[in-house]
């Protein structure tokens, strides 16, 4: 028998006591006396946040073990308050087969047994190629807990509606990476002003619509459900908004990029704020943050996509796209309770009830008898972000250098602590 008091926390406004034993939460009240056998922790000043869930990151592993493996992902997630992450399907060989999912899970026990839980994302077609539907019910059985394009977006249509038919057959949500590959081809920024300036080709943001659109008429026409991956662009805010208004089964996920940076970071030819989808206009960030705010867009994720430093130091054209983002997803989405935009709760349903939800998953919900998953925050810790204050084994964020506020700065997974 153990059990834990958490102590003055501030949690939605008010300051709050946590009771722990043996790994469940028993209360969370204004005051609660310490039992004599309690391990006391004081969080004046911390907040009390239920255990996050990133429903899109990419762990590397097997395969790209210099960008990330697992050990280290869990490490970037343990640290950014995530307990619990789903793994992209972009691993060498693509997790297609059981027997990589298995690898995946089997690697995160080994790391970290009490560490956060890690849920499997399967391809949808056998090695991301968009053309053969991979054994999705022996991907399920393994652990896989709904299927992805990620990376490789599907281009025909028959096989997108053969995919979105067998996983929802298997109970299992379609996360589609939407963007038309033909609009796409070659593209590195986005299409507007400023790549007319730099003289990089753009991909214009209807090809992510484009394909948001064909997703949600699939949905409707087949009555099933899909979700949306990281929405860059009012348009595609614009469609999954209809696609709700008439019932269609549609959610959708944004990242803290696409909230807070616009076209404009790439200027330079800077790598670091090279991703795809790439970010796009001051416009579709307004649009965006009214969409998480609203409940268009359901829930953030990171997209968590580790590079390495000399894979990002190349021309701009030859640079991978994509951030590191677990480390840093709540400090930069707490910039948006700080700016007015999104509140403590908002963070709370976008980060962990909502991902929860929709993918069926275990969440803290501060309920007794719910999992004690939580961890404190410091709003106020000021840090440099730079290699050796990140977790993730590559460091490939825009905002390598800068200074951020707000910290993990404890986190317990099951009572157990783990920062
Ligand atoms: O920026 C990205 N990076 N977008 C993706 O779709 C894939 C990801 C990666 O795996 O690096
Ligand atoms: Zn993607």
């Amino acid at each position: 028998m153990s059990t834990l008091l958490v102590k003055n926390a501030r949690s939605l406004g008010e300051s709050v006591d946590l009771l722990v034993v043996d790994g469940k939460v028993r209360t969370l009240n204004a005051s609660i006396e310490a039992p004599a056998d309690a391990e006391v922790v004081d969080a004046a000043g911390k907040i009390l946040f239920p255990s996050l869930i990133d429903v899109h990151t990419h762990l590397r592993e097997p395969g790209y073990e210099w960008k990330e493996n697992v050990a280290t992902g869990l490490a970037a997630a343990a640290h950014g308050g995530f307990g619990g992450i789903m793994c992209m399907a972009n691993t060498d060989p693509v997790n297609d087969d059981a027997a990589v999912t298995k690898q995946i899970l089997e690697a995160a026990r080994r790391a970290w047994p009490d560490g956060p839980r890690v849920y499997p994302i399967g391809a949808a077609t056998v090695g991301l190629k968009g053309e053969e539907l991979a054994r999705m019910s022996e991907l399920k059985d393994a652990g896989c807990v709904a299927i992805s394009n990620d990376g490789r977006p599907v281009g025909n249509t028959e096989i997108f509606r053969r995919m979105m038919e067998y996983a929802a057959d298997l109970g299992l949500i379609v996360i589609d990476h939407c963007e038309d590959p033909y609009l796409a081809a070659k593209s590195h920024m986005n299409e507007g002003v400023t790549s007319g300036l730099l003289g990089v080709k753009g991909q214009p943001d209807v090809a992510e619509t484009i394909q948001a659109a064909r997703s949600i008429l699939l949905a409707e026409y087949l009555d099933v459900p899909v979700h949306i991956a990281h929405v860059s662009a009012k348009r595609t805010v614009d469609i999954i908004a209809w696609g709700k208004s008439r019932g269609v089964k549609v959610t959708a996920e944004t990242t803290p990029h696409y909230l807070t940076l616009d076209e404009t970071a790439v200027n330079g030819y800077n790598t670091l704020a090279k991703v795809n989808p790439p970010l796009r206009t001051p416009a579709d960030i307004a649009a965006l943050r009214e969409a998480v705010k609203t409940g268009v867009i359901d829930m953030f994720c990171t997209d968590h996509a580790p590079h390495a430093a000399h894979e990002k130091e190349t021309p701009f054209d030859e640079a991978p796209n994509g951030f590191t983002g677990m480390d840093l997803a709540l400090t930069i989405t707490y910039g948006l309770v700080r700016e007015g935009v999104l509140t403590e709760a908002d963070l709370i349903r976008l980060w962990a009830t909502e991902p929860a939800r929709v993918f069926n998953l275990p969440v803290n919900t501060f309920q007794p008898g719910a999992p004690a998953d939580f961890f404190l925050f410091d709003p106020d810790l000021e840090w440099k972000v730079a290699p050796d204050t990140l977790y993730s084994k590559s460091h490939n964020t825009p905002w390598l250098g800068q200074l951020v506020r707000g910290r993990v700065v404890a986190h317990w997974i099951g009572g157990v602590k783990i920062v």
